[in-house]
């Protein structure tokens, strides 16, 4: 069977109907988490070498596309475990990947990221956890926020600083153990959405980390596989915020049918009409995005940095409008709990934010055109010369730039 019709029969079959219930009592559901390890889909994303399936970051978004169409929840309680390996599979030594992806692939081991600080969000390369070597150990310091998965989870990639004297190489990543002495979790977050999955403090107490837990065993690549990690992790988000505005759309679609107002079901308005379609044209939009940026890092292109972030982005923004379109159209009913389509509007908030603010998003893609402006200057050629005097001239652009706004020439 493929990945989507597998993950569709977990979803259906096991997903849906717990939804609420875990929803409500705010609780890892270890039941859904067994029938995804049986249907075989906690491997899909990591290679076979390492016990994994060998699909690719196409068929990690097709899955989580359709266990977020049931629940956006389970969306990411799945998700997150592919978020946490990556660093593993980006930097981590062969010995590392033998030791932890196994585990990871058959669902007998949970992970997790541990990226974000109170103090160190959208900034992330501004945290303040230590990491100091002693010996054949490193000891941590410190706390991360927003750990997703955590308390649940095994494993955890944490990202520490470990020389602070360095610019570039300031930061480098370790693999935690859960019981490991001086580590412990703190506060559990009570949250909007996405709540069947933890999300937790955690904390670091001269916390004695072996050297050879140290990702890639070599210092100061922390930052750099974060943000290998997000590139190739973003899809996974979109495909959440994407399978939500999908699964609402779907109960937005059933009730306009049946509903009745006016002698008609409401479907039959054009207000309606017009409202479904555009949700419908968005979702399948950001469905192709996704599946274009999850293409582009199977195959290691160049500008997977942009493309993850712009499917982030564009999936992510459908989700919180078509998931409040799809309230709207269930009138005073969707504002109602014992109705499924509220839950969506509340999952797919932190879609928005989570794994880089969408303004993060869109700061990386214009980071992108800008350097891909620079080589676009033939098109100089085409604008007439009057408006690019000084354009080639540092004296002129450092005096333009010196100027006071009022004198300075358009
Ligand atoms: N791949 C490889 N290297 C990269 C890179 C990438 N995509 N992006 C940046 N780098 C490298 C740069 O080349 C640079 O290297 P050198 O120092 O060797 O030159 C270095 O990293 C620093 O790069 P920048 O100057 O661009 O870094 P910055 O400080 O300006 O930050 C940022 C850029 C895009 C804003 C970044 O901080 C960012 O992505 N912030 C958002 C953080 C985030 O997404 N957090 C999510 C936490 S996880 C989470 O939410 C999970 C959950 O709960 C489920």
């Amino acid at each position: 069977m493929m990945w989507r019709e597998r993950a569709r029969a977990v979803a259906e079959k096991v997903v849906r109907p717990l939804a609420a219930k875990y929803d409500q009592l705010q609780e890892y559901p270890w039941e859904i988490k067994d029938a995804l390890a049986e249907a075989g889909l906690m491997g899909v994303w990591i290679p076979k070498e390492y016990g994994g399936s060998g699909g690719g970051i196409v068929d990690l978004c097709i899955c989580v596309e359709e266990l977020s169409r049931a629940c956006g929840g389970v969306g990411v309680l799945y998700a997150v475990n592919a978020l946490g390996s990556f660093p593993i599979l980006v930097g981590g030594t062969e010995e590392q990947k033998m030791r932890y992806l196994p585990g990871i692939a058959k669902g007998e081991k949970l992970i997790s990221f541990g990226l974000s600080e109170k103090f160190a969000g959208s900034d992330a390369a501004s945290l303040r956890a230590r990491a100091v070597k002693d010996g054949d150990h490193w000891i941590l310091n410190g706390e991360k926020k927003w750990n997703t998965n955590g308390g649940a989870a095994d494993i955890y990639t944490v990202f520490a600083v470990s020389d602070p004297t360095s610019k570039s190489r300031r930061i480098s990543a370790f693999i935690v153990e859960k019981g490991t002495p001086g580590f412990t979790i703190g506060k559990v977050e009570d949250k909007m959405g996405i709540r069947c999955v933890p999300v937790v403090e955690i904390h670091f107490d001269n916390c004695r980390v072996p050297a050879k837990n140290l990702l890639g065993e070599i210092p100061g690549h922390g930052f750099k596989h974060a943000m290998q990690t997000l590139d190739r992790a973003r899809p996974g988000v979109a495909a959440q915020g994407m399978g939500l505005a999908a699964g609402a759309l779907e109960y937005a679609t059933v009730y306009a049918g049946f509903r009745e107002q006016f002698g008609s079901p409401i479907i039959s308005f054009q207000m309606i009409q017009a409202m479904l379609a555009d949700m419908a044209t968005r979702t399948e939009a950001a469905r192709h995005l996704i599946y274009a940026a999850a293409k582009a890092v199977d195959e290691n292109a160049p500008n997977v940095s942009k493309l993850s972030a712009m499917c982030k982005l564009f999936a992510t923004d459908t989700a919180m409008q078509v998931t409040t379109d799809a309230v709207q159209i269930f009138g005073g009913y969707g504002f109602m709990k014992d109705y499924p389509i509220e839950k969506y509007m509340r999952d797919a908030k932190i879609t928005q934010i989570y794994e880089g603010t969408n303004q993060v998003q869109r700061l990386v893609v214009a980071r992108s055109l800008i350097k891909e402006g620079l080589n676009l200057r033939f098109l100089l050629d085409f604008i007439p010369k009057e408006i690019q005097h000084g354009v080639n001239d540092p004296d002129t652009l450092a005096r333009k730039a010196a100027a006071p706004p009022e004198t300075a020439t358009a």
